[in-house]
């Protein structure tokens, strides 16, 4: 990319001699990153056994990979590779070519008024949920918010992107899914994956589990395609893109791992989001009882959730200390230069969304809950790529209206008639995985507004 670039190394912890800081990683990655970070400053660089990766840590640096030169960027990484193994070739896990067609067949989907047809889904799939929880708070009862919004943001997610019911297959999604982002995970911090030399080396957990959703991928296809109906959904475009006669024509394997991509994709990041936010909510009175004045003044079944703005500060802010997704990966195609320092071709680059949320240089108290960060005003204020929960660049997340739309309508509709509270005497870690989890789930009690 830059032909002059420099040979400085960047500086970094060194680590065993061996693995370098491999098992560093793999027993506190955010304390391993935030710790270099805070030491060696925006640009650092590790040995994972014989892997080198850099941090870059810096709006600028953060555009200069994502956006600006995102050509000499691209998504053949460790990361991508284990991915592959569930979601197969998707907009999640490819480049070029492949990826331009399959962003431009799905895009239309995402636009705002598109999605805001899909509110009275949101609204219903809610209520049901709202419904169950009215018994709990009558009977004293504990709920797992965790499981709660996956099971919600995925019944969601089904309607609004496959027009598919799937109350009963929830909750099995939830476990298998569980199973296999961990299984991803431990592949991708082990040295020796055997997976890699072929499929069948797959845990067996690993396995049922994929052949749980991919069953439920595969029936969601198989109604439509039987009801014969036509809707103007995502599925309906994808069916219509499958059946094409043209070189743009999807394959079976494309088909089903759009599918799966999207229903992945598209319903365990905002839960996780949400279960951050519900978390953070019930840690500041003054905020609830704003969100809770928000919330009142807004009808749920309105088509737009526009005057929930307090609700998105709130929900903004929560994605700011738990961005889902924590770590973005990208190997360097050419040499180039970032900071001053070398990035050789082939070695890994690593945006931390986690990291430079709570970088001091632009956020003030970085670890303290502060909704009002997200002022107009104040969000002018900030260099631009300071915050990207969803990311930047042609790869920015093409669900980002559907997660602030879903997220603000479940709130508002939530802080009508509960509040929340955790169950004293829990600890609550992130699990940082491909996503940024709860470790153990997250344990709540329910307060029916007066
Ligand atoms: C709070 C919720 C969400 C967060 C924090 C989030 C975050 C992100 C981020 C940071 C990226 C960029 C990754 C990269 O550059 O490598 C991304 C990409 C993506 N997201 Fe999301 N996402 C969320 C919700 C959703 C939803 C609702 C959907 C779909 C229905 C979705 C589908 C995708 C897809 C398909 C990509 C890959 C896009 C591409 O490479 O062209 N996400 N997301």
């Amino acid at each position: 990319m830059n032909a002059q670039a420099t040979r400085v190394k960047a500086p970094g912890p060194r680590g065993d001699f061996l693995l370098g800081c491999l098992s560093h990683f793999q027993r506190d990655a955010i304390g391993l990153l935030s710790r270099s970070a805070q030491e060696y400053g925006d640009v650092v660089r590790f040995r994972m056994g014989p892997v080198v990766a850099h941090l870059v840590n810096h709006p600028q640096h953060v555009e200069h990979v994502l956006l600006h030169g995102a050509e000499n960027y691209d998504k053949q990484t460790r990361s991508v590779s284990k991915i592959r193994a569930t979601c197969g070739d998707s907009l999640l896990t490819s480049d070029g070519e492949m990826w331009r067609r399959h962003r431009q067949l799905i895009q239309p989907a995402f636009r705002q008024e598109t999605l805001e047809r899909f509110v009275p889904v949101i609204t219903e799939t809610t209520n049901a949920m709202l419904k169950n929880w009215q018994n709990v708070a009558r009977g004293r009862a504990e709920i797992n918010i965790v499981s709660e919004m996956m099971q919600l943001t995925l019944k969601i997610a089904a309607q609004i992107l496959f027009g598919a019911d799937i109350q009963d297959e929830a909750e099995v999604i939830e476990r298998s899914l569980a199973i296999i982002l961990r299984d991803t995970w431990r592949r991708l911090e082990t040295l020796f994956d055997t997976s890699v030399v072929s499929p069948a080396f797959h845990r067996r957990r690993f396995r049922r589990a994929l052949q749980e959703i991919d069953s439920v991928v595969y029936r969601i296809i198989e109604n439509r395609r039987q009801s014969g109906s036509s809707s103007d959904d995502l599925l309906s475009m994808l069916l219509d893109a499958h059946e094409a006669d043209s070189a743009t024509r999807l394959s079976d394997r494309e088909l089903r791992d759009a599918v799966i991509t999207l229903l992945l994709a598209g319903h365990e990041t905002t839960a996780n989001a949400l279960a951050w936010t519900f978390y953070l909510v019930s840690q500041s009175p003054d905020v609830e009882e704003l969100l809770r004045r928000d919330a009142l003044g807004f009808e749920s079944d309105q088509t737009s959730s526009a005057d929930l703005h307090y609700t998105g500060m709130v929900f903004s802010e929560a994605i700011r200390l738990y961005p889902s997704v924590w770590i973005i990966e990208r190997r360097a195609v050419a040499d180039d230069e970032i900071g001053g320092y070398h990035i050789p071709a082939g070695s890994t680059v690593l945006v931390s969304p986690y990291l430079l949320h709570r970088h001091p240089e632009f956020w003030g108290n970085p670890d303290e809950f502060d909704p009002e960060r997200f002022t107009p005003d104040q969000c002018v204020m900030r260099p631009r790529n300071a915050y990207i929960p969803f990311g930047v660049g042609p790869h920015q997340c093409i669900g980002k209206n559907m997660a602030s739309l879903v997220a603000k309508h479940v709130l508002g509709m939530v802080y009508r008639q509960f509040r929340p509270r955790l169950v004293p005497g829990q600890t609550i870690k992130a699990e940082p995985q491909i996503t940024l989890r709860h470790a153990g789930g997250l344990r709540m009690t329910l307060h029916v507004n007066q």
